[in-house]
């Protein structure tokens, strides 16, 4: 999830004298800020250290994350006219860092004997992406978005299988670059009622799922997306991955025996150990009735001390079962 490093010492060692797309630019770098937690914590996965608007910069959108700020997109798409100011890249180009991050990930974990530790590589559904560049960045309202969303959906539409052409090639080379599995995060995807979602926002994300296919497993994140449910729980993806608005046995209630992942609230994690304790063995019971992933709902906050954070993952350790197969 996004910012997993930045509570941690190491990674804001190396933050200290370069910018987050410098490090992101910078395989060995990327690779060693993605290690760090999994040295630490000893968790099951490595998410690569890269961010979901990357693609925005090597479409010519002009990216930049000002500190405190947040993303900042020089040249916003808003209208169908603007589409003729998005380029077309060559993916391998432009983003073969990221691959050469993983790669460098792939052999860290080896030489580290991390050889259990899956590598899970990642992209923002269109709409999602299309919500920084279409406003220029975080935005209060959407209202480019939503606006234009309602004015001319089919030059929207345009945009969002634009994306999602970008994206196939980004994650099939993920994949290539040796991720194990994917995870589409839909940070924004409840933006929509339920109805929306299935036309604005669906076509782009099925787009992306059909060409991945079953090559590796796929995850999808939703925020804040409990009236999403009845529609996510049939996409063709190997599990769901919530917010902490709602209690696990209440997803389960809609989306039955499908593979969850989450979702605690990140700011459990600025209690205690043993209140983390505690909630961690709340959230393995709300698990319950199907497969779970054991997650935070969203990204740890820089503020949260290591020793809640790794008091979770003991937690989990010690109290959940593992996945059949898993010793
Ligand atoms: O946590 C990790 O290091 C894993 C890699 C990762 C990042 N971004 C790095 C990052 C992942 C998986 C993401 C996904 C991402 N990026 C999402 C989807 C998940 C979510 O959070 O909903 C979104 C919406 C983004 C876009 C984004 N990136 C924003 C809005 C911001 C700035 C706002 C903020 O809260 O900091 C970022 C910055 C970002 N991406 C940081 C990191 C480590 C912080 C960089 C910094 O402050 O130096």
């Amino acid at each position: 999830m996004r910012q997993a490093g930045r509570h941690l010492p190491e990674y804001r060692e190396i933050l200290a004298t370069r910018t987050f797309l410098e490090v992101c630019s910078t395989p060995e770098l990327a690779a060693e800020v993605t290690l760090q937690p999994v040295r630490r914590y000893r968790v099951d996965a490595a998410i690569l250290f890269a961010d979901i608007l990357l693609i925005l910069d090597a479409m010519g959108a002009g990216l930049t994350f000002a500190k405190g700020v947040g993303p900042r997109i020089a040249r916003p798409v808003r209208r169908r006219q603007d589409l003729e100011n998005l380029q077309q890249p060559d993916v391998e180009a432009t983003l073969g860092y990221v691959f050469d991050a993983l790669r460098e990930v792939a052999r860290g974990l080896k030489t580290e004997g991390l050889h259990d530790t899956t590598l899970v590589g990642f992209a923002g559904t269109p709409w999602t992406v299309a919500a920084y560049l279409v406003e220029g960045g975080t935005s209060k309202y959407h209202d480019n978005l939503l606006g234009w969303s309602y004015r001319d959906p089919a030059g929207l539409r345009e945009l969002l299988d634009r994306l999602a052409d970008v994206t196939i090639e980004y994650l099939l080379g993920q994949i290539d670059a040796g991720a194990q599995a994917l995870q589409l995060f839909d940070s924004w995807g409840a933006l929509l009622d339920e109805e929306r979602w299935q036309q604005v926002a669906r076509p782009s994300v099925e787009r992306i799922l059909d060409a991945l296919g079953d090559k590796v497993p796929t995850l999808f994140y939703i925020r804040h997306g409990a009236h999403l449910l009845n529609t996510l729980k049939q996409l063709p993806v190997n599990a769901l991955s919530v917010d902490w608005r709602q209690p696990l046995s209440a997803v389960r209630k809609v989306v039955g025996d499908k593979p969850l992942q989450g979702n605690l609230d990140p700011g459990a994690l600025l209690s205690t150990p043993e209140e983390v304790r505690s909630r961690v063995k709340t959230l393995l019971q709300e698990g319950q009735g199907g497969a779970h992933i054991v997650n935070l709902g969203h990204g740890v906050l820089p503020m949260t001390p290591v020793e809640n954070a790794s008091a979770f993952v003991r937690a989990v350790a010690e109290l959940g079962q593992p996945f059949p197969g898993d010793d």
